[in-house]
């Protein structure tokens, strides 16, 4: 055994809370539509805050739960697809705001809304090499608001701005465990170079979620030969409750182990699993050592899941 554990967690959102009638005063939707088809009620929009603001938000948060110092922190990986600039980094804007290390390593990457499970599958990489040392701090932060096209209704209703932070240790009695990869496609999900929007073939994304989270889920299990006994909770990405119900039916599991927020937050993209574990924590339902199966899906077209202890 042997791996790393989330020590601390904390979330942070857009300032403006927007709910489905909000969208329907500027493109032509329903609330009635968005619900049916996707779960999501309200989302929020950033407005002035920054990608930067909202991740160091969720970082203060996450070092004050773990109960540690910022000094301890060697490692700052900002998962986003939505960097406030091109450079410097996302990780490095939040390094300074956060007071951290100069020595710290801080960068961002880009493994859309699998991007978490991406970062922590690094972070795990990076605190082996040190013997397990230090800490290391990986955060989902997006602000997708400003790369929505307005006007294209099937996209903009989806999506919101938030962060989610996460303080990993090692620690040698705990159990993590990864798969993940990359299915390459351009056209499905991209933003385009001109305004940095967002186009997607909803359909397609959707046929993809559907086959490969129970696939994944069944390999990872398989694989490390873990039962049902072996999983308290399944967070998957926040992006539809229809990919999820679909992934309860097709995988015959116990619909109340699914955690789902998607509701009041759209698809926040790589900050939907850290938030929904943040939330987890807040109503109490990660009390004592709790095994997490969590599944990440998005543009690349990536895909990635994890077996962690919180
Ligand atoms: N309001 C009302 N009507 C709408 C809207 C809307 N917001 N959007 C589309 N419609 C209409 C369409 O125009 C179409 O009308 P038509 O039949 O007259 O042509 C009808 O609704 C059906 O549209 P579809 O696109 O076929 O709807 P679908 O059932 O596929 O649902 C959805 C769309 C919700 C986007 C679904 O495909 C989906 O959830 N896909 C997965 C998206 C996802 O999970 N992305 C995650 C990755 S994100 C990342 O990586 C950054």
């Amino acid at each position: 055994m042997a791996g790393i554990v989330v020590k601390g967690l904390g979330y942070a959102h857009g300032r403006r809370s927007v709910s489905n009638e909000d969208m329907a005063r500027t493109v032509d939707t329903s609330d009635r539509w968005i619900r049916e088809k996707t779960g999501i009620r309200s989302r929020y929009f950033a407005e002035d805050r920054t990608n930067t603001d909202m991740a160091c938000d969720a970082a203060e948060k996450a070092i004050a739960s773990a109960g540690i110092s910022r000094e301890e922190i060697r490692w700052l990986i900002v998962c986003t697809f939505t960097p406030d600039d091109r450079t410097p980094s996302t990780a490095c804007a939040a390094a300074g705001s956060l007071g951290l290390r100069q020595d710290v390593l801080a960068l961002d990457i880009n493994g859309a809304c699998s991007g978490f499970i991406y970062g922590c599958e690094l972070a795990g990489g990076l605190l082996h090499s040190r013997d397990g040392k230090g800490y290391a701090l990986v955060i989902g932060s997006e602000k997708i608001s400003p790369r929505m096209d307005m006007k294209d209704r099937s996209t903009c209703v989806l999506f919101g701005d938030g962060a989610g932070a996460a303080v990993l240790a090692w620690d040698e009695s705990a159990v993590f465990r990864f798969r993940g990869g990359c299915v390459p496609d351009r056209d499905v999900l991209y933003c385009d170079q001109k305004q940095g929007l967002i186009h997607m073939n909803g359909q397609e994304v959707y046929r993809f979620a559907v086959s490969r989270v129970p696939a994944e889920i069944r390999a990872l299990m398989e694989e490390n030969s873990l039962s049902e006994e072996d999983v308290d909770w399944y967070v998957l990405h926040q992006a539809n409750e229809r990919i999820i119900d679909s992934a309860v039916r097709r995988l015959g599991k116990p619909e109340k182990k699914f955690f789902k927020n998607l509701y009041h937050y759209g698809n926040t993209s790589a900050a939907s699993i850290p938030i929904a574990l943040s939330e987890m924590e807040e109503k109490g339902l990660l009390r004592g050592r709790k095994r997490i199966l969590a599944v990440g899906f998005g543009a690349g077209l990536t895909y990635g899941s994890m077996y962690i202890e919180v």
